[in-house]
């Protein structure tokens, strides 16, 4: 599939860096699946809106990060207004696709707001089962399927319905609700409602964001679907993902907070302590250019700084923490600015 620049939803600025018109005619990796390259970017709340999503974008071209979703969209009653999905999917501007996440559980409400994504150009639609978050679990929504084989292929042929066959939909869950023993029967329900491609975050929703994690998991979902499957959990360096998929077979991987220390993982490319601050410097305008207050895109770019590894910045754990316990947020933007001028060679 061939990705084109699509109408700009947003008044969001543009990035500084736009890759180039190469970048944006890159063609897709799997067939029925508008990917440019195995590493996708997940789907975070809070973090990947267009603010964040874009400025990784404009670091890659297509052929480096194949693939971004909005954070989770939520559907309650009826289908999700155009005009919050538009909120949610920004401007387009870059060759690298970017998907709707939607969760929710009403039959009707997912179909009407998959059929409104693909009516306003989005190329791929996922599914949310894995939100462990009370609010999502109360609506039976998010992991709750983790415990409803049956309604999560439901929900998924609910969408399947509502793409009319225009794009593919995408399910996203986790190994199991408290348990792992059934990774092979969720992923076949999601198989079976008509899922293009299946992503495992291999962690089960007991296990919250733990640390250790069994890729095994990944594997078992692989060998159980013949659909296409992205491997998600922990896969922080950009060595991670190729390693991924050869120890699990997976045919894409998903990166989380990697991406939140290092947003350059999915090309791997060393980056310098300026190019490093330069991007902490440009979320924070972008974050004021949007109308959060000076106390709101210091506490969005700190949330950055607690994963940072990108470029040499954060010099230690101790620096770390200073950065974080900086109470004098001009300071800290000071900080991140001066690291941000380029190099000057002394004559
Ligand atoms: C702050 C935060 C917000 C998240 N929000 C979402 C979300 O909106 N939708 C979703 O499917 N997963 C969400 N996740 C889960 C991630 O997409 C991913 O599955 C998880 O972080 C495991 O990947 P990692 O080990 O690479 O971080 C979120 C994770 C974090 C840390």
């Amino acid at each position: 599939m061939t990705q084109t620049r699509a109408r700009d939803h947003s008044d969001a600025p543009a990035p500084k860096s736009v890759p180039g018109d190469s970048a944006l005619t890159a063609g897709a990796l799997i067939e029925g699946l508008p990917f440019t390259s195995p590493w996708l970017l997940a789907p975070m709340e809070g973090i990947t809106a267009p603010s964040f999503r874009d400025l990784v974008l404009s670091r890659h071209a297509a052929t480096e990060l194949g693939g971004a979703f909005t954070e989770f969209v939520r559907v309650i009653d009826g289908p999700v207004a155009p005009k919050e999905l538009r909120k949610h999917l920004g401007a387009r501007r870059f060759g690298t696709p970017v998907g709707v996440q939607l969760m929710g559980k009403n039959l009707d409400g997912v179909e009407g707001s998959v059929r409104n994504a693909v009516n306003m150009g989005v190329p791929v639609v996922d599914l949310n089962f894995g939100c462990p978050a009370k609010g999502a679990l109360r609506g039976c929504a998010g992991a709750a399927a983790l415990k409803d084989p049956t309604g999560l292929e439901t929900t998924t042929a609910a969408a399947v319905r509502g793409a009319e066959g225009r794009v593919p939909i995408t399910a996203k869950i986790r190994a199991g609700f408290d348990h792992a023993r059934d990774v092979e029967v969720l992923a076949r329900a999601a198989e079976a409602g008509g899922a293009s491609m299946l992503t495992i975050h291999c962690r089960t929703r007991r296990e919250g964001y733990c640390e250790e994690v069994d890729w095994t998991r990944i594997e078992r979902a692989v060998q159980a679907v013949s659909i296409p499957v992205a491997g998600n959990g922990s896969a922080i360096d950009h060595s991670d993902l190729e390693r991924m998929r050869s120890e699990t077979g997976c045919a894409l991987v998903m990166v989380g907070r990697g991406a939140l220390a290092n947003p350059w993982v999915f090309s791997g490319k060393q980056i310098t302590r300026a190019e490093s601050a330069d991007f902490l410097v440009e979320y924070h305008d972008v974050l004021m250019s949007l109308g959060s207050s000076a106390k709101g895109a210091i506490g969005r770019t700190k949330q950055l700084l607690q994963h940072w590894t990108a470029g040499g910045l954060v010099e230690s754990e101790e620096h770390r923490i200073r950065l974080l316990r900086e109470t004098d947020g001009e300071a800290l933007l000071h900080f991140l600015q001066d690291a941000a001028r380029p190099f000057e060679a002394t004559p």
